[in-house]
């Protein structure tokens, strides 16, 4: 606790983030098609409960509602993303009223003074691409900008702020190497083709979209991580932190800032499998890179956690991950599986994350000055957020969810932002994930991460505690932690 209330930046935004698959429903509605998605939850096992998006919030029907509620809570913006297959639904043809969904929900927004920040892939690719190898395949890339532009065409005269990918490492390794998300494959070959050509679809849609629009704000979401070594007197675990570090954080950084992959990691990766190195050379064209380092007016950083690991398995190991992102699996890690997740102490959510506020600054930090400072590029906390076994109570006749851990979450985290901001970082706005509880991918709907309740059975949404620290925090624009 501070004496008197921090302010945050000048111009600084608050928000909320939700995902297409994660919210909108309607799977098969308004000429949409599957995506990686509906096909991956149909398999037996990939998701918990065997839940899938078929109807998730229903936010395809009840976006005005939803719109409402963010106006209710005084947001200044709202991050959403686009479902490829609304749009184009083979990859190939557009649909009309699929663009027209993403129309009223803009206008809606805009009507209520909240500033549409849109994503253009948060992992739903149509399954027809997917069908012809998906990320795996160049002509994803191509067909992305394409999709991109048409999009544009759509919405060009009313959303300024474009962000090409929501975190390129899950739709790559966690998906096409780790197996864990769509389309659940188990290549590390695959992984870095997949990475390769999302970001080569990021670059080229950025300098396309400059092209057409020099005053679009355009960049890049990825999710970022604090690696801290067990012991850092022990090579090992110093090592397992560097190549933590490499795998999530510089095999996107370095190509998007500097033009270059991660020299240490290309090793890395090429002493665990050879032939998925010799596989990114060939598919690196002449330009490739290039293409990937545009100039970008925004990055995202995504933040939920650090990682505290060692070259040996703790001898008293974290509480099991549980199936499906149990981080000792090793199958995701190409640089090498022998990282092992070590036990400190600090809270945990009910993802088994732990709550480490502190780790937002150190990483705010570190990739202003490593990255964003000498490009110019501003940085956004397009996602934060916690997972917790919210109860539904009744007072007074009120419905309450007194999410009193996610409470502080919240609060820790924006005051770590603050932390960042006095100390030079030029980080401009928050998303909290998510506003709404929704279909959290392998976990189905079993993990809440809502500011706002969902009851699946009525579609009632009920504003949790978080929400109204929120809405104090928005009204005030300063916090006293
Ligand atoms: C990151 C992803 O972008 C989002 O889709 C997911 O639900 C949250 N993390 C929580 O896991």
């Amino acid at each position: 606790m501070t004496d008197s209330p921090r302010p945050f930046p000048e111009g600084f935004l608050f928000g909320a983030a939700t995902a297409a698959y994660q919210i909108e429903g309607a799977a098969f509605e308004g000429g949409r098609r599957a995506s990686i998605w509906d096909t991956f939850s149909r398999v037996p096992g990939a998701v918990i409960n065997a839940d899938n998006g078929d109807v998730a919030c229903d936010h395809y029907h009840r976006y005005a509602d939803d719109v409402a509620l963010m106006k209710s809570l005084g947001l200044d913006t709202y991050r959403f993303s686009v479902s490829w297959s609304r749009v184009r639904p083979d990859g190939g043809a557009v649909n009309q009223e699929g663009l027209d969904f993403y129309k009223r929900l803009v206008d809606e927004l805009r009507e209520n003074d909240i500033l549409p920040w849109l994503t253009l892939y948060h992992w739903d690719l149509p399954q027809a691409l997917q069908d012809r190898g998906g990320w795996a395949v160049r002509e994803t890339a191509d067909l992305f900008t394409e999709y991109a532009l048409s999009v544009h065409d759509a919405l060009g005269d009313r959303v300024d702020i474009w962000t090409t990918l929501n975190e390129p490492w899950c739709s790559s390794f966690l998906s096409y190497t780790g197996g864990i998300h769509a389309p659940g494959h188990f290549s590390i070959t695959e992984g870095v083709l997949a990475a390769h050509h999302l970001l080569l679809g990021h670059g080229q849609t950025v300098r396309e979209l400059r092209s057409r629009d020099a005053s679009l704000n355009l960049g890049i979401t990825l999710n970022l991580t604090v690696a801290e070594p067990a012991d850092p007197q022990n090579p090992a675990d110093v090592d397992a932190a560097r190549r933590i570090d490499g795998q999530f954080n510089r095999w996107f950084l370095d190509p998007v800032f500097r033009g270059s992959y991660p020299a240490d990691i290309v090793e890395d990766i090429r002493a665990v499998d050879a032939a998925a190195i010799d596989a990114l050379e060939a598919a690196t064209h002449e330009g490739d890179l290039a293409t990937i380092a545009q100039p970008l007016d925004s990055l995202g950083v995504n933040y939920y956690h650090g990682e505290f690991v060692g070259g040996q398995p703790d001898p008293n190991p974290p509480i099991a991950g549980d199936a499906p992102t149990d981080r000792e699996t090793g199958s995701p890690w190409p640089a090498g599986d022998d990282i092992h997740w070590h036990e400190r102490g600090l809270p945990r959510t009910a993802m088994h994350w732990e709550v480490q506020p502190a780790g937002l600054t150190t990483l705010l930090e570190r990739v202003w000055t490593e990255y964003a400072q000498a490009a110019g590029t501003t940085l956004y906390v397009t996602e934060n957020g916690a997972a917790y076994d919210d109860e539904l109570v009744v007072d007074d006749g009120e419905k309450r969810v007194h999410d009193g851990d996610r409470v502080e979450f919240l609060r820790g985290h924006l005051g770590a932002i603050v932390d960042a901001a006095e100390a030079g970082v030029d980080v401009k706005g928050y998303f909290y994930w998510s506003l709404l509880d929704n279909f959290e991918w392998a976990w189905g709907y079993e993990k809440r991460f809502g500011i706002v309740r969902v009851d699946y059975e009525t579609q009632e949404r009920t504003l949790k505690d978080s929400a109204l620290e929120y809405r104090r925090v928005i009204a005030a624009r300063a916090i006293d932690v």
